[in-house]
């Protein structure tokens, strides 16, 4: 299955918890990101100057800026509206926000960019109250 790219002002996809194919590599510069639409999500893909690939959620989490046209150095994307950090590997933010969702990406043997559903952590058990508590 293929995704279409991101369209201004859309936020449906492609349904599916199936890899997708996103793009062809060539179709994202080194050191820049694009956004996609991959089921129910929009997935920033970016292709880092090393050559690697990396895929988050591309709605930044401090006020829905678009991720994939933000500045990467190495693997942390600036969001271009207030400049939040993340990394790009953990999705971990680097500046107070919420972090953002790591898609597992790839590169297959035809040079195409397949992106896979999160890896969710298991829910952390709440503590159980003891009595007297
Ligand atoms: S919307 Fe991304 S930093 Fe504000």
């Amino acid at each position: 299955m293929t995704a279409r790219p991101a369209e201004p002002g859309s936020a449906a996809g492609v349904s599916t918890a199936e890899p997708v194919i996103v793009a062809a590599l060539g179709e994202i510069p080194l050191g820049e990101g694009r956004a996609y639409a991959v089921g129910d999500a929009m997935v920033a893909v970016f292709r880092l100057r090393d050559g690697s690939v990396r895929a988050v959620s591309a709605v930044c989490p401090h006020r829905g800026g678009p991720l994939a046209d933000g500045q990467i150095d190495r693997s942390v994307v600036l969001c271009p509206l207030h400049l939040n950090a993340f990394d790009l590997t953990t999705g971990c933010s680097l500046s107070g926000q919420p972090d953002l969702t790591v898609y597992p990406v790839a590169v297959d043997d035809q040079d195409r960019v397949v992106v896979s559903p999160p890896v969710l952590s298991p829910p952390v058990p709440s503590p159980v109250p003891s009595p007297g508590d």
